[in-house]
């Protein structure tokens, strides 16, 4: 569970996050929409401890994520996988060392670093490409290991923030639909970040539209046409068939 409970952030005097409240209930997929520079990725960063509110607070499980101390932070994280908008391989090392370096610097054995790289390449549909270099790959399947990174700690929370950008849409919808299956097999619970409306309503549960520092509209996936909010409403506007 993530609670997030009234949280202020100001940069340099320019209020960014004022008063946001959002509960994350377990097994959930929620999709953050807001406009750029409206906080999304600000919001990330304080659940994972990265940045400090100036007021509110934090729960992720029974923690009370500001409050923690360096090592109990570094701890709570390893709840917490994340898929960036780049893939941020490491160019120089293969898809195999890619993957394994997250659990090299946890110490887990070698064995057991095989046997969880292996699992997460067949979870995302790559395997067999361990001694590929990330230059070898398309820029989907470096998605796509990007996300096995993620899975390679066995995470209870996924961000991914913005995963489908700058994808062709068949590449975005394999990205799509591998979000949708670990979900479904892992019972992940997921924040997505996105400005894809269509990966949202595919993915989500739940959509949350972030607008001047608040949750400005909560709602389940099939409510949200039916949501008389302009803002929503312009979000939708994006994926509606052109009428002419
Ligand atoms: N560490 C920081 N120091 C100063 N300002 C920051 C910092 N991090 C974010 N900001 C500012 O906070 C605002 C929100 O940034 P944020 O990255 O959360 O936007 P976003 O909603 O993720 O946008 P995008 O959709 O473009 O990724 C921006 O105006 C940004 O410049
Ligand atoms: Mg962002």
């Amino acid at each position: 569970m993530i609670r997030i409970e009234n949280l202020y952030k100001a940069f340099e005097g320019k209020p960014v996050l004022q008063g946001l409240s959002l509960e994350i209930a377990d097994g959930e997929t929620v999709a953050v929409l807001g406009k750029s520079g409206s906080g999304k990725t600000v919001l990330l960063k304080h659940i994972v401890g990265l940045l400090k509110p100036d007021r509110g607070t934090v729960w992720v499980d029974r923690y009370e994520v500001p409050r923690l101390k360096r090592r109990a932070l570094y701890e709570l994280r390893r709840r917490f996988g994340f898929v960036f908008q780049a893939a941020a391989l490491f160019d120089s090392l293969t898809v195999y060392e890619n993957l394994a370096l997250p659990l090299r610097d946890r110490g887990v054995p070698e064995p057991e670093i095989r046997r969880r790289v292996q699992e997460a390449l067949r979870r995302v549909g790559l395997e067999g490409s361990e001694n590929l270099y990330p230059s070898e790959i398309s820029g989907g399947m470096q998605k796509r290991v990007g996300v096995a990174r993620a899975l390679v700690t066995e995470p209870r929370y996924l961000f991914y923030d913005e995963p489908t950008t700058g994808l062709d849409p068949v590449t975005a919808d394999r990205i799509n639909d591998l979000m949708i299956r670990l979900k479904q097999e892992l019972g992940i619970t997921a924040v997505l970040v996105t400005h894809d409306m269509r990966s949202a309503l595919r993915v989500a549960d739940r959509l949350v539209l972030l607008s001047q520092g608040r949750i400005r509209v909560s709602v389940p996936v099939t409510e949200v046409f039916s949501t008389p909010d302009p803002e929503l409403q312009d979000f939708l506007e994006s994926i509606r068939p052109k009428t002419e």
